[in-house]
């Protein structure tokens, strides 16, 4: 198995209105609110994580705090943090976590400084399921980067990942889990989440998630459609604070027999922009809301 994390744990968030971000979380996105602690709130899906979501009060824009990758034990905690710290980026030593789930990790940025943590031995759930019309996990994080490629180089060289496709502008990044995508890294003119993925059980969960959502005003950016690389359906809204998030599932499970596609492999024909050809171009929206959350500075201390 390739030495890498495993899966993305959690996502942390900074949001202007914490309890309006988190009912919407809860109430509308179906996810279970499993804790509080000092000023955060804790979301979870049907994976036994203890948490995939946190919600913390921003005081400046809303932005993305941190993204939090699990590893399968603390030998690979170390083992990560050895590479990281060759890497010559900012990060600490791994330690004993205090924070709502404990466990074992450390804090550390990418090169363009963008928080990060791996942590193992955290307090997970009994429970683990797939149930329909809730999330199960977080099924990905995009990132929009001016330097693509040397983020991309990083996740690979440093933390293990593998380049599963690049199609387009996008490295598609698989690291040690069937996935075909953990991370995704856009070549675009800033450095903003492209959005934040969330893991439905089946496509007539992503389907009636987006009706679900059509419902309370927050209609489909761009969606429903089947993707190339990944070859997972998709639905892409803005959520509260025009956080671009999406509902996804079906994601191709892939070995290293995989073969790498370049972009050339992943051109679609005219007027074509999935597998159906049923989706139409994504909305104005869903390109300006991929401008609005960038990455608290700062902040990779856990
Ligand atoms: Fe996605």
């Amino acid at each position: 198995m390739r030495q890498s994390v495993r899966c993305i744990r959690s996502v942390e968030i900074d949001m202007a209105d914490p309890e309006r971000a988190a009912a919407f979380y809860r109430d509308v996105w179906h996810l279970t609110e499993t804790g509080r602690r000092d000023e955060a709130i804790y979301l979870r899906g049907t994976g036994r994580s203890h948490h995939i979501l946190a919600i913390h009060p921003s005081r400046g824009p809303a932005s993305v705090r941190r993204v939090v990758f699990e590893a399968a034990d603390r030998a690979m905690v170390d083992r990560l943090h050895d590479k990281v710290a060759a890497a010559s980026v900012p990060s600490e030593a791994p330690h004993k976590l205090d924070r709502i789930d404990g466990g074992y990790g450390f804090g550390f940025t990418d090169p363009a400084g963008r928080a990060l943590a791996v942590v193992a031995e955290a307090q997970n759930h009994a429970d683990d399921s797939r149930v329909a019309d809730r999330p199960y996990k977080i099924a990905h994080v995009n990132l929009n980067d001016t330097h693509a490629e040397k983020t991309r180089d990083f996740f690979v060289e440093t933390l293990g990942f593998r380049t599963a496709d690049h199609a387009g502008t996008q490295y598609f990044l698989q690291c040690a889990s069937p996935d075909h995508t953990t991370m995704v890294i856009n070549q675009a003119p800033h450095m903003t989440l492209n959005h934040l993925s969330f893991e439905m059980p089946d496509l007539e969960s992503v389907m009636r998630g987006a009706g679900r959502m059509r419902d309370h005003g927050y209609p489909v950016e761009w969606g429903p459609g089947r993707h190339g690389p990944g070859n997972n359906v998709f639905s892409y809204f803005a959520g509260t604070e025009e956080m671009p998030i999406e509902y996804t599932s079906e994601v191709l499970q892939i070995d290293d027999s995989y073969p790498f596609g370049d972009p050339d492999k992943w051109k679609w024909p005219p007027g074509r922009l999935d597998h159906w050809g049923v989706t139409p171009p994504h909305t104005q929206r869903w390109k300006r809301i991929q401008t609005l959350y960038g990455f608290a500075p700062d902040a990779y201390r856990l």
